[in-house]
């Protein structure tokens, strides 16, 4: 048996997250051993991913008996749309897809985020499987159930919760990803470490690459460490908001942007903007120098109030935002949205 963890999410439909190396060429026999009555498979990939492990997918579950109908979109945040969500809707009907039958993501967030989606509507819901291939969607997207599209007016806007029913993190697929992108995913681990994992943060400070040994360990608690946020709060009311640490400014930031500023390096100046009265402000900037992320922007007070009161996250003026005082801990305050200038 290969050696890998296995963490559970103990959500009301709870599910396993494996994590490990060399998982992919088993991943039709790992989806058999959690139900057998699947018969068709929907392979979701994109473009970039699919030259790389789409026929060693295939093979794995066919080997396991599937019959697989693939469809590949073209890579990147624009390809998450409601057009797409309506192909691959038309497609599952096309081919008499059943509720016993399942969905299958090969890729990165944009594709656990659509292909989750697309599971969780076809016939009200049907199983999805995930088979993240970047970092962010090892630790972050594809676990947690939340699915969705971006509407032309905003990210992430249409959704739903959906749980996986398994999560297949092959830390061999990481290998592929380019620098930037693996840095991305390193602000996201960055942030599990500053708001609840000191043990975490230390290990971070040997510098990790993506072909590191090391990268299954991090993967496993950062997973460990998302996993038990979202069983504390499967559904986003309070908890969870934790893991929003720099996502607060980073999203304005982001959308200033029009999205040139990659979601990572948005996150990375939003940590370290919200944290500039902190006492970990120092710490932080030099983690996120030796990961290559940046931690400054030009963006002023007045442009972040205003990029925050247009977001959809705000209840009333008031926000909730995530402050790191100590690394390892996070606490949530919620404040008047004009208050906010006061960590800045
Ligand atoms: N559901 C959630 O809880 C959640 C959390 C965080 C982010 N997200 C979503 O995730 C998305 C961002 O995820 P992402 O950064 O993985 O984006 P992505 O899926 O666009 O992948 C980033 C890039 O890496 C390429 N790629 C993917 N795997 C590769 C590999 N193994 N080798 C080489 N290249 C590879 C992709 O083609 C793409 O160009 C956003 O849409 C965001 O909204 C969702
Ligand atoms: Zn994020």
């Amino acid at each position: 048996m290969i050696n890998m963890r296995r963490i559970k999410v103990r959500v009301r439909h709870g599910y396993e997250v494996m994590v490990g190396k060399n998982l992919l060429k088993d991943c039709g026999k790992y989806i058999n051993l959690t139900d057998t009555r699947i018969s068709r498979i929907f392979l979701v990939s994109e473009t970039n991913v699919a030259p790389l492990f789409l026929d060693k997918t295939v093979d794995s579950l066919k080997r396991a008996g599937y019959e697989v109908v693939t469809y590949i979109f073209e890579a990147g945040e624009q390809s998450k749309n409601l057009d797409e969500v309506a192909k691959m809707l038309g497609i599952l009907a096309e081919n008499r897809f059943t509720r016993t039958d399942a969905v299958v993501a090969l890729g990165g967030g944009v594709t656990t985020d659509m292909a989750g989606f697309v599971a969780s509507i076809f016939l009200r819901g049907i199983k999805v499987f995930q088979i993240p291939t970047t970092l962010l969607a090892q630790v972050d997207a594809s676990v947690g159930g939340k699915t969705g599209v971006d509407l032309k007016e905003g990210k992430n806007l249409v959704g739903a919760f959906h749980q996986p029913s398994l999560v297949i993190c092959d830390c061999d697929l990481l290998s592929t990803l380019n620098d930037t992108v693996f840095s991305e995913g390193m602000g996201e681990v960055i942030k599990y470490a500053f708001i609840s994992d000191r043990k975490l943060y230390e290990k971070l400070k040997t510098r990790l690459t993506k072909t590191s040994d090391k990268l299954e360990d991090i993967v496993a608690r950062c997973v460990e460490l998302k996993a038990d946020v979202v069983e504390k709060d499967e559904l986003d009311n309070g908890l969870r908001q934790t893991l929003n640490f720099g996502h607060t400014i980073g999203h304005v930031i982001e959308c200033k942007s029009n999205y040139t500023v990659p979601h990572g390096f948005a996150v990375a100046k939003g940590m370290a903007l919200i944290s500039r009265k902190s006492p970990v402000y120092s710490d932080l900037v030099e983690m996120l120098k030796l990961y290559e992320l940046p931690y400054e922007d030009d963006i002023t007070a007045d442009e972040i109030l205003d990029g925050i009161l247009n977001d959809k996250k705000k209840r009333g003026s008031k926000i909730t935002v995530a402050i790191v005082n100590e690394i390892g801990k996070c606490d949530l305050e919620t404040i008047e949205a004009t208050e906010l200038t006061r960590y800045l």
